[in-house]
Parts: structure tokens; C-alpha cells; sequence
């Protein structure tokens, strides 16, 4: 496949390599020795050691799944602004899971859930200079052909096994970034509320009675009520409104 033909700028670079660490880390390599194109996406056959959020790995089987990142120059947004990009991001993702999966939730601080069941990570690492974004790597995980999973992940699913349908992963991964790049030009034209709105709308367990566990392993129930400017989870429960970063909460049920 060349490369994508119906967005304005993501994909006009596509790097497919077959088997590397972390597409996040081959991005990180690109930026450190040139200045790769706006919308440069790199995609994996197999990436061996993938990266989760706060330190997890993100496992997937070899040719069954999307493995990319892209590569973004926000630097019209402040490093406080941050999480709208992160919104954005998993909202694109959303609204291409949505069209096939009807019960599609966004998960905070940026997953995608079907059914109660995990089918997309997404991990952005953002580099600033001063105060103001520079580089965004924007780093997604989609579980799409793949039907056996280990037994240590604690809930994953994928479009094949939601749908009982095989995907051609090159349609899937164009399909996708076009998403994101609708979602990306709503934030450079600074459509927060929009994306704001939108997320609350499409997001897991909102204004739900459910089940929160502490670092330390306590528990309590509560109820989302919002999202902070700066991304923090706010919840209200027994001791009033609390706001979490995601080191500082677990969603149980
Ligand atoms: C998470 O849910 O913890 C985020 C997972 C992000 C995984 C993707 S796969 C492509 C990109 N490269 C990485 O090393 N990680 C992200």
C-alpha cells in the first residue's frame, strides 16, 4: 500500500517496518536526528517491546495488530493544554471503533473500551520547549485480528473478536489516522468544547455508581463527575469531590 489518500497531512509519510522495540521509540530516534514531516506515522509488523502508560509494556501477537505512532508538532498549545490533545486523540480513535462496535466507550484518561473490555491503548509522549508543545508522539495500540490473548492482561478484546470478522490492517490503520486527523485539526482550530463535550458524552462509567481502588490497595465507590482542565479525574464519593491523576486511581468495576 503507498500512502493514505484521503487526509491532508497524516500518512503522507508512512514508515512500515517489520519488527522494532517501540514504534514510540523509533519516533523519538526520527526526531532526534532530523525533522521528520507533520503526520509521519510509523506502523510495526511486530514491536517487541511496546510501551503502556506509567511504566506498563503493551503486548501484542505479531501481524494481528496495529502497532504506530505519529508524529505531531502542536506547538500551538501550552503544556497545560496538554490533555486536550490526549481527548482528541481518543476520540478519533472512538469515533473509528464506534461506526463498527456500537458499545464503544473512551476510557480516562485515553483508552478505548467495547463492552467492558479493553481494545485500545494509546500512549502520547509530548516534548516542550518553554512553555508551548513541541513534539507529540502519538503512540496506538489496537487489538484488531488478534483472538488469544495472555492470560495476564486483565481484559483485553479486539475487532475480531467483538465482530467475528477479520480486518485488512492497512484499511483499518488509513481508516483510523483519518479519524485523528479531523479530531487533531479540531483542536488547531481550537474546537475545545467541542472535544470536551464529546468526550464526556462517549466516556466509560460517567455519572456511574463504580468501584475505585487507592495505590495502597483501599477501595471505595464513587461516581465520575467531570474532567479537569488539566486531565485529572474527578470523582464524587463519600468524602466529596476528589481529583485523581492516573498514578493516583484504579477503576475496578
Ligand atoms: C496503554 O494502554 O498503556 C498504552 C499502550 C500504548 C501502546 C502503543 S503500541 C504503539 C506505540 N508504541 C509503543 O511502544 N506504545 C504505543
Amino acid at each position: 500500500m503507498s500512502t493514505f489518500t484521503n487526509t491532508l497531512f497524516v500518512g503522507k509519510v508512512l514508515l512500515r517496518i517489520n519488527k522494532l522495540d517501540s514504534t514510540n521509540n523509533y519516533a523519538t530516534s526520527l526526531l532526534s536526528k532530523n525533522k521528520p514531516s507533520e503526520g509521519t506515522v510509523i506502523s510495526a509488523w511486530a514491536q517487541e517491546q511496546g510501551k503502556g502508560q506509567i511504566g506498563r509494556t503493551w503486548l501484542t501477537e505479531p501481524g494481528k495488530n496495529l502497532t504506530f505512532s505519529i508524529i505531531f508538532y502542536p506547538r500551538f498549545l501550552i503544556a497545560k493544554e496538554q490533555f486536550i490533545l490526549n481527548q482528541a486523540i481518543a476520540l478519533g480513535v472512538f469515533d473509528y471503533i464506534k461506526q463498527i462496535c456500537p458499545n464503544s466507550k473512551v476510557k480516562w484518561p485515553n483508552d478505548i473500551y467495547v463492552n467492558d473490555k479493553k481494545i485500545c491503548g494509546i500512549l502520547i509522549q509530548n516534548s516542550l520547549s518553554g512553555a508551548h508543545i513541541q513534539t507529540a508522539i502519538v503512540g496506538i495500540g489496537l487489538n484488531v485480528n488478534q483472538q488469544n490473548f495472555p492470560e495476564s492482561l486483565p481484559n483485553p478484546t479486539s475487532l475480531r473478536l467483538e465482530t467475528g470478522q477479520t480486518f485488512d490492517l492497512d484499511q483499518v490503520l488509513e481508516n483510523v489516522c483519518e479519524r485523528i486527523e479531523t479530531r487533531y485539526l479540531q483542536v488547531r482550530a481550537n474546537n475545545y468544547t467541542l472535544i470536551q463535550q464529546e468526550y464526556l458524552e462517549n466516556l466509560y462509567r460517567f455519572q456511574e455508581e463504580a468501584l475505585f481502588e487507592y495505590p495502597g490497595g483501599a477501595t471505595f465507590s464513587g461516581r465520575i463527575v467531570g474532567i479537569s482542565e488539566t486531565g485529572r479525574l474527578m470523582i464524587d464519593h463519600q468524602k466529596g469531590t476528589e481529583s485523581f491523576d492516573v498514578r493516583e486511581v484504579r477503576f475496578i468495576l
